[in-house]
């Protein structure tokens, strides 16, 4: 369908004056019977390409702690998500249980010499972190009709190990790498940006599936990285990684690590930068933070997000959540008369040399307003 903004907009107001669908169109958090009862599921294809693979749905189940489970893991795809992310395995967690092993065997090598061909020749870990992850992939996988895609988080001196094969042969559809960068680190930049590249490309290279990259904001031209990590064949980017800054206890005189879930507000840096780099690169690209309600979703999927991922909801919500925050999008783009592909990206920040004027003019225009708002 061409994009006729105009006629987008006039279709909209027209839609709003009519009151068609009455106040089934706004997104509330609702109990879950009443949810059921209003189930008028909307007839809107919401098929989405993420990556090359082809999900029923662009919301997608974020790396959290509603995957530890199979049943959840089940749940989460019953209630309509297009993908499951599996939280992160840490790439210090494969070297320890590697080093581990590596050292019993050598342990036995050095007592029982004669008996070392009854030793298998690759370490086991049989009731390890890894061992249980890999298993997790195999059973989820098969238990479900959505791509699941295992999740890989890596410092930025991570040199990672073949752990992303492994991931790929026991059954994940995709790989997310997170290389966890905190803000606090006094390095040089291009050291920085540079490692993202080395490990991109080192999984790439043991890996037929498609890698994400799941980045934080911190740096010093962030959609300058982007268009290298697209170049270098990033298959997506997730934007973005939440930091969780540590606060300072007070009575303890000590830090201690955040954990607290996210605010839709955490929505408006990732959705500003979706829009911004958009049109400047071929990957994927996903929303991930602060959705709330199926509102924010909207409002992703017009910065031009290929899919919106969700933790915070699913964790306050439950993980049936899902089916709301799908049928909110789906009734919302139903109501505009609009397909989801027209949708997607209706509001992408301008390019090029006016992208800077448009930033300055927002800018402005937010402070005056602020201070008539707030002064006198
Ligand atoms: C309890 C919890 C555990 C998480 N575990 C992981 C993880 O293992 N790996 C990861 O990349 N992100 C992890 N995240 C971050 C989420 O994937 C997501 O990026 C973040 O919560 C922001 O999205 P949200 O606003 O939808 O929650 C976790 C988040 C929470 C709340």
């Amino acid at each position: 369908m061409a994009f006729d903004p105009e006629a987008l907009k006039a279709a909209m107001e027209s839609a709003r004056r009519k009151s068609e669908l009455g106040d089934n169109t706004t997104d509330q958090v609702l109990p879950a019977e009443q949810v059921r009862e209003q189930a008028v599921k909307p007839d809107v294809d919401l098929t989405t390409n993420y990556m090359g693979l082809e999900l029923p749905a662009p919301l997608v189940a974020s790396a959290g702690p509603l995957s530890q489970h199979v049943e959840d893991i089940q749940a989460m795809a019953d209630a309509g998500v297009g993908a499951v992310v599996l939280f992160s395995l840490f790439e210090e967690q494969v070297k320890l249980e590697q080093a581990r092993a590596t050292a019993e065997m050598e342990v036995h090598a050095e007592s029982f010499a004669e008996a070392l061909s009854y030793f298998p020749t690759e370490p086991s870990n049989e009731s390890g972190l890894v061992h249980n992850y890999l298993k997790l992939i195999q059973r989820a996988s098969s238990a479900i009709d959505v791509p699941l895609i295992a999740s890989l988080n890596t410092p930025i001196s991570g040199d990672s190990s073949d752990i992303s094969k492994r991931m790929v042969d026991s059954g994940a559809s995709a790989i997310e790498l997170n290389v966890y960068f905190v803000p606090g680190s006094v390095r040089d930049p291009r050291e920085v940006e540079d490692a993202q590249l080395r490990i991109l490309e080192s999984v790439k290279n043991q890996v037929d599936v498609p890698v994400a990259m799941k980045m934080m904001p911190y740096f010093s031209s962030f959609g300058h990285l982007a268009k290298r990590l697209s170049a270098a064949g990033a298959d997506g980017l997730v934007l973005f990684n939440r930091w969780l800054g540590p606060d300072i206890e007070l009575d303890r005189l000590e830090y201690h690590p955040g954990f607290e879930l996210s605010t839709p507000n955490e929505g408006k840096l990732p959705r500003a930068w979706i829009s911004a780099l958009r049109g400047e690169m071929d990957c994927s690209l996903a929303g991930s933070g602060g959705v709330e309600t199926s509102d924010d979703v909207v409002k992703y999927i017009l910065s031009g997000a290929d899919v919106v991922m969700t933790t915070a909801a699913l964790v306050r919500h439950g993980v049936a959540y899902a089916s709301q925050l799908i049928e909110g999008l789906g009734r919302w783009l139903e109501v505009r008369r609009v397909d989801l592909d027209t949708a997607r990206g209706m509001l992408l920040s301008p390019h090029g040399e006016e992208a800077d004027a448009y930033a300055r003019a927002g800018y402005v225009s937010g402070l005056e307003q602020a201070k008539r708002v707030y002064g006198r």
